[in-house]
């Protein structure tokens, strides 16, 4: 691997993008110092909040550099960092500036979550690592420690648990504040962490218009004062109460107060079931693309047995473990020289040329971004209930086991891309094999399946991709959750509820015939129009905003 590779790796697994000084700067420059503060930062890089915080330190101090920064360095700031190089460049960068380093000091080299602190803190500061790796000697025990707060799940990912270890070191009315990743704000696996902080103190979040030129990531502000009760939330100047947080499902960050009555009535997920779909693990096995009503299969399947061993179940186990438990059944059928069944594939020396429909292959749903409907671009190898893909996964690492949305194949519903900038939502005919870069969503019992037609047109319009894209879940995946999550249209008459199913039945029976459609298309256009929220819909009183409630006359 190159030098640059190796240095970009090892950038991206510590979370490695540092802070310009003048930006940490203006962080330190927004808190009131006393000299009996006691400031934490848990991965301190080359000291980008280190200096600004010391430079302020100083001038409360009087008698010699050495003295002064003896005692900011051993009684007022902490600092932990993991790499070696930028820990030494801190500890330069501080003699650099100043001509001296103190030999005692709180600047420790290691890892934040192996550090004990002899003492809370008055204020954490920093930029926590963002998409880092834990050490995976102690990943689980990490998990057990800072995975669950209230009773909800934290996503184990490196800023959230540096946020939750940092406010467990933080005095009660101590502050935090972190330039930390924007994704925490909507997405549901960090409802946990906006609870978590909501129900402790007070959050304002402001976004970072510009952070370095070391990446494009979105970021943002976060303050947080520890208070041990819920507290008030701003999120880019306008404060968002518990009450409005909470309709919105996921707890999130994002609600704007015009988006709020959305979400007085019921969600997409009382009528829909959304799943994602599979990995095969290796498409290149399994799913051929369909050229002019036809594939090409380069593979032969076959199957057999293969003895069942420690080693091999070990080396397929997450983190390369398994329980004890485990490890005896595994050792006994290892003993008795039981086996398990294997898919073997050999390649063709030419392609066979299979005209599709064939028995053997079903339609693969996989992603793109057209809408409305959609003819199959894939095919995948399913003889005998996708035996072969099945047996594959089984015998495979320990992530491949599972077989997504398996208990939806075959159904008729509606699907999307994952990743996207908004949902290119389309019609899925009954009799599909589902791919995990296309979620679906299918009717639940007893839901009439016009439904799915009344779904797909709301899907396609603005405003839903708005409340989608602000505040259900502003990063580029779109998951099942998510769209069970979005508001079902309860405003919609129920004369213009026939009008749009009848719109999109009449679009998916010309897109069968060949018609391409996209958001230019004056019938995608007009779902706006009816789709619009009317002024007159009855809006619970809980609804109405102060403002409003004011100016009422009566
Ligand atoms: C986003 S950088 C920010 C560095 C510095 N706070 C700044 O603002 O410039 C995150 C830093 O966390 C360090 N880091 C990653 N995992 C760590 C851990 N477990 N303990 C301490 N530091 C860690 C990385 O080496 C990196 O220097």
């Amino acid at each position: 691997m190159s030098t640059t590779k190796l240095k970009r790796n090892q950038k991206r697994q510590m979370g490695q993008f540092l802070t310009p000084l003048p930006l940490a700067s203006s962080i330190v420059d927004t808190i009131a110092l006393a000299k009996n503060h006691k400031f934490l930062e848990p991965s301190m890089g080359d000291g980008s909040f280190i200096i600004p915080l010391i430079e302020r330190f100083i001038t409360l101090y009087s008698g010699s550099i050495e003295e002064r920064l003896s005692r900011i360095l051993s009684e007022n700031i902490w600092g932990i960092e993991l790499d070696k190089n930028l820990y030494e460049n801190c500890l330069q960068n501080i003699r650099n500036r100043w001509g001296y380093m103190p030999s005692k000091h709180n600047l420790v080299h290691g890892d934040f979550f192996r550090t004990i602190f002899p003492t809370h803190f008055d204020f954490v500061v920093g930029n926590p690592p963002f998409g880092g790796s834990f050490d995976p000697s102690i990943e689980d025990a990490l998990d057990a420690m800072f995975g669950v707060r209230n009773g909800e799940k934290i996503k184990k990912e490196t800023y959230a648990f540096f946020i939750v270890k940092s406010t467990d070191l933080l005095k009660r009315g101590g502050s935090l504040a972190f330039i930390c990743s924007d994704t925490f704000l909507t997405i549901n696996t960090m409802r946990g962490l906006r609870s978590y902080l909501m129900h402790n103190g007070d959050i304002e979040i402001k976004r970072l218009p510009t952070f370095s030129d070391e990446t494009t990531h979105p970021m943002v502000i976060l303050r947080y004062t520890h208070r041990g009760v819920p507290g008030k939330v701003s999120v880019h100047s306008s404060p968002l109460s518990h009450e409005s947080i909470n309709k919105t499902g996921n707890l999130s960050f994002g609600l704007k107060q015009e988006l709020e009555k959305y979400f007085s009535g019921s969600r997409m997920g009382d009528f829909f079931v959304a799943t994602s779909g599979m990995t095969t693990g290796k498409n290149e096995y399994f799913v051929r693309e369909i050229i002019n009503g036809k594939i090409y299969e380069p593979y032969r399947f076959s199957f057999s047995e293969m003895p069942i061993t420690l080693k091999t179940e070990l080396e397929k186990a997450r983190l390369g473990k398994l329980s004890d438990k485990l490890i005896w059944e595994i050792e006994d059928k290892e003993k008795t020289g039981a086996t398990r069944r294997a898919v073997s594939i050999e390649r063709l020396s030419t392609p066979r040329e299979i005209a599709i429909p064939h028995k053997h292959y079903l339609p693969y749903n996989k992603a793109n971004n057209s809408i409305i409907y959609n003819p199959p671009t894939h095919m995948i190898y399913w003889k005998d209930d996708g035996d072969a893909v099945l047996t594959y996964k089984k015998g495979g690492n320990w992530y491949l086991r599972g077989v997504g949305g398996q208990p939806y194949f075959m159904r008729e519903g509606i699907t999307w891309q994952l990743i996207a900038s908004r949902m290119h939502m389309k019609y899925l005919p009954a009799g599909y094999i589902l791919d995990s870069g296309a979620p679906c969503a299918f009717p639940r019992e007893h839901v009439a399946k016009d439904e799915i037609y009344f779904a797909l047109g709301w899907s396609l319009t603005r405003q839903c991709n708005r409340i989608l894209k602000e505040v259900i879940n502003h990063t580029k995946n779109i998951q099942g959750k998510d769209f069970e999550r979005l508001p079902y249209p309860f405003w919609v008459s129920s004369a213009d509820k026939k009008r749009i199913i009848s719109i999109i039945k009449d679009l998916i029976r010309h897109a069968m015939k060949g018609n391409r459609y996209d958001y230019n298309n004056v019938e995608i256009g007009m779902l706006d129009s009816l789709f619009s929220f009317p002024a007159d819909v009855e809006v619970p009183v809980s609804f109405v905003s102060q403002n409003e409630m004011m100016s009422l006359p009566f």
